[in-house]
């Protein structure tokens, strides 16, 4: 089915310089670009897209990593866009990420894991609502 899904390319992929390596790999999966936005997130922003992982250990290190620059947020759209850029990202863990994925090209740790993307139809209606509802 016809699909969004909510991407964030993270401080250190933005840091890199490969913002247009990684849309480029999004464009050629056939996921088209339908809004994004460059923001550097407050700890509030940050804590609030990840509420489901506030009693994690990682918890405070993740919101310290998504405040330590500026990220790009967009919207994939296309067919299956979910798992496609599930797909397109490799694993979470970039150590355990297939060849030729993102993570496992421009990725340095699990913390430092170059891309964010939706994990299911819920969390992408959520999220692209955190960040683009109004
Ligand atoms: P992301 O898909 O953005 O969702 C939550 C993030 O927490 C995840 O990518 C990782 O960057 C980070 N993280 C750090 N440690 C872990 C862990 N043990 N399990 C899952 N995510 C982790």
């Amino acid at each position: 089915a016809q699909e969004r899904t909510l991407s964030i390319i993270k401080p250190d992929a933005v840091a890199k310089n490969v913002i247009g390596e990684i849309y480029t790999r999004f464009e050629k999966a056939g996921l088209k670009i339908v809004a994004a936005r460059m923001a550097q997130l407050s700890r509030e922003e940050a804590e609030g897209f990840y509420a489901v992982h506030r009693e994690r250990p990682f918890f405070k290190a993740l919101v310290d990593f998504m405040v330590s620059g500026p990220v790009m947020i967009q919207v994939l759209e296309g067919e299956n866009a979910i798992a496609k850029n599930r797909e397109l990202m490799g694993a979470t863990n970039p150590k355990d990420a297939a060849p030729g994925t993102i993570r496992a090209d421009f990725a340095e740790s699990i913390d430092a894991n170059a891309v964010h993307g939706s994990d299911g139809p819920d969390t992408a209606k959520t999220e692209i609502e955190y960040f683009f509802g109004r």
